[in-house]
């Protein structure tokens, strides 16, 4: 399905949205964006025909997406957020984990991924992965959970415990009460902060996020959408997240994905307007909500059609 096949909901195209920084710059770098910008840029990420089939040629042999193809273009200085949507089991976490390069879903046993115009082969610090369950080491202390993935990379004690302290406040920890406490002593919001904080100190490219916030309570829910956000506009990231509140994929995304019931195929691509204000009050408003009717009607519509 070609991009033309989008149905556009509402607002801008992603090219044409609002930048919310406004950072001076000198000559020199604002010469070295435009020659950047007139270079083509492969794409964030890239499917082209992607099947997988688990267990192939055996008795239990299952095909989970079916040549599912779409491009998200690298734009400069921002990234795109994409949402994903569709019935359970339809195939989004094979999605998310053919990007991640993680088995047994990667290798894909039809087709290409590709992510900065690159095959991929396997996990890499471009792409940092953020899962619904908690996924922190629990017998590690917020503080060294978080520093985890700079101690791998050999950071020293100091600079990671440094740099580990400004992202737990980044995530809306308490950094005096809340680093050394151990996972257990969290709640559910505070844990998938702290999984948050531990993806975005790597300063990954790719965020991919698998239903993260689906066990949260309402209220919690919109309070991490708010802070997703502001982390979002920050890092400049490409996001892929995967929810089943048609609510929340509206209100986060640039595009949402939707996928059809399996085998898993990308029925459409869907524009939707960016979030500029607090969840609780954009998701209040009339025209927000006319959006999610809009889009559900399209998912149930859909559905019905392959019935
Ligand atoms: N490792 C595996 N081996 C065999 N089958 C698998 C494996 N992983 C997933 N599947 C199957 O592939 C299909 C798609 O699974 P996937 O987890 O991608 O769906 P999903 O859309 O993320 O579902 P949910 O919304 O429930 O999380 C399912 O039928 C699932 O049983
Ligand atoms: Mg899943």
């Amino acid at each position: 399905m070609d991009s033309q096949e989008n149905n556009k909901l509402e607002g801008k195209t992603p090219e044409a949205k609002d930048k919310t920084k406004d950072t001076p710059q000198s000559s020199i770098a604002a010469t070295q964006k435009i020659s950047q910008a007139s270079q083509p840029r492969p794409a964030v990420v890239e499917f082209k025909d992607v099947t997988k089939t688990y267990n192939p040629g055996r008795k239990n042999s299952y095909t989970a997406i079916k040549d599912v193809t779409f491009v998200v273009e690298d734009i400069p200085d921002m990234g795109e957020f994409i949402t994903v949507v569709g019935p359970s089991g339809c195939g989004k976490s094979t999605v998310l984990r053919l990007i991640a390069g993680l088995s047994p879903q990667h290798p894909p046993t039809n087709g290409e991924v590709k992510v900065f115009g690159l095959p991929v082969t396997g996990p890499g610090s471009d792409r940092g992965m953020v899962f619904q369950s908690y996924t922190s080491f629990d017998n590690r202390t917020v503080l060294d959970n978080v520093a985890f993935g700079l101690e791998c990379r050999g950071v020293k004690r100091k600079e990671r415990y440094d740099l580990a302290r400004h992202m737990i406040h980044r995530v809306g920890l308490d950094v005096d009460t809340d680093q050394y406490k151990y996972p257990h002593e969290l709640s559910g919001g505070m844990r998938q902060r702290v999984a948050i904080a531990r993806t975005l100190i790597l300063k990954p490219r790719i965020i991919l996020m698998d239903e993260p916030f689906g066990a949260l309570d309402p209220t919690t829910r919109l309070h991490m959408q708010d802070l997703l956000v502001g982390l979002w506009r920050e890092v400049e990231a490409t996001v892929f997240f995967v929810t089943h509140d048609i609510t929340e994929a509206v209100y986060l995304g640039d595009r949402c994905f939707v996928m059809s019931s399996a085998p898993g195929t990308l029925l459409r691509k869907i524009e939707v307007p960016r979030p500029d204000r607090p969840a609780a009050a954009m998701q209040r408003e009339k025209d927000f909500q006319d959006t999610v009717y809009e889009l559900r009607d399209i998912i149930e519509n859909l559905e019905e059609g392959r019935d």
